[in-house]
């Protein structure tokens, strides 16, 4: 059994056959009505409970139309409405669960809760995203990355804004898979240090840039993420907004990276805000890939999780 918590606790070779394993079924079921099941069906007898502490489209719908395809069934459970949100712990909710199904998927607040739901459950559990990281979400870009361009290792992936949940996880990416990563953002929104310190200890020290044209200069790829996650303040809102607009992605910005550089957001966005609709709608942009690509590098975390 594996719990699928983060891309820097899961080894490299693992993450790799992942993303070749969700290629493949990718390639494998091309064409075909979403509805359709897989010629596999692994899951098949399995039940996977989706837990949700906050909003999600993607993640949702990717994870209950993965589990589908490859023959299983899902439960959507918000947190609220669990005992979970009125005073149930997470060990006895975890050890409760594990007695129903065969999987854990679980978006929450804490890094804490996660880690709290995975040493009691007996069952696997993959993190849907909590205030600290968002590994699904990486698998899916880099998988997209290397269906549109090739292997990902030594390329210059740049971040543009809030060092954040999924700017975390691209910094235990660039370690895992080997690409050079460039941080441009506000010194009051720097990723934490031990994010960048896991890069650095593979290898691939992450660079700090604070002028987002220079940060930008012959990028492979550019990424940006909303200028407030959820776990943000609303009362923060105003203030992230002016330190973080000289790191709006537009078209100016994107004329600096490679001419054939990608440009991915992991969505939902504010459009104009911390990407303008030019860009996201742009030759560069990849961004409804990388949506779609949940679903499949999704599909291979839970098989993986499963060893099926
Ligand atoms: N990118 C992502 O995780 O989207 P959702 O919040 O819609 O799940
Ligand atoms: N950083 C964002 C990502 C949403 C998928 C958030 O945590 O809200």
């Amino acid at each position: 059994m594996n719990h699928f918590l983060d891309i820097h606790t899961t080894s490299a070779t693992d993450l790799r056959a992942m993303i070749d394993n969700a290629r493949a079924m990718k390639i494998a079921r091309a064409g075909r009505p979403k509805g359709t099941p897989d010629d596999d069906q692994p899951l098949k007898g399995r039940m996977v409970a989706l837990i949700f502490e906050k909003p999600s489209t993607r993640t949702r719908v990717s994870f209950d139309v993965g589990v589908r395809q490859m023959g299983g069934e899902t439960m959507v459970l918000s947190g609220k409405e669990m005992q979970l949100g009125h005073g149930e712990t997470i060990a006895d909710t975890a050890r409760v669960l594990s007695r129903y199904v065969d999987l854990i998927m679980i978006r929450t607040f804490e890094e804490a809760t996660l880690q709290e739901m995975a040493e009691h459950a007996t069952v696997p559990v993959i993190n849907g995203l909590t205030n600290r990281t968002h590994p699904c979400q990486i698998m899916a870009d880099v998988m997209t990355y290397e269906e549109h361009r090739g292997p990902i290792a030594g390329k210059k992936v740049v971040w543009c804004g809030d060092g954040n949940n999924v700017f975390a996880s691209f910094a235990h990416a660039a370690g895992q898979f080997g690409f050079d990563l460039a941080f441009t953002g506000p010194e009051t929104l720097d990723p934490e240090r031990v994010w960048l310190d896991f890069a650095a200890s593979k290898g691939h020290p992450v660079t700090v840039e604070r002028d987002p044209y220079k940060a930008v200069s012959g990028a492979d790829l550019v990424v940006t993420d909303t200028w407030v996650s959820m776990h943000d303040p609303e009362s923060a809102k105003e203030r992230r907004h002016n330190q973080l607009r000289p790191y709006q992605v537009n078209e100016d910005l994107m004329a600096k990276a490679k001419p054939d550089a990608l440009f991915m957001h992991c969505l939902p966005a504010h459009r104009n805000d911390e990407a303008t609709s030019a860009v996201m709608d742009g030759p560069h942009s990849v961004i409804f890939d990388e949506a779609e690509n949940r679903l499949h590098a999704q599909k291979a975390v839970m098989r993986w999780c499963l060893g099926v």
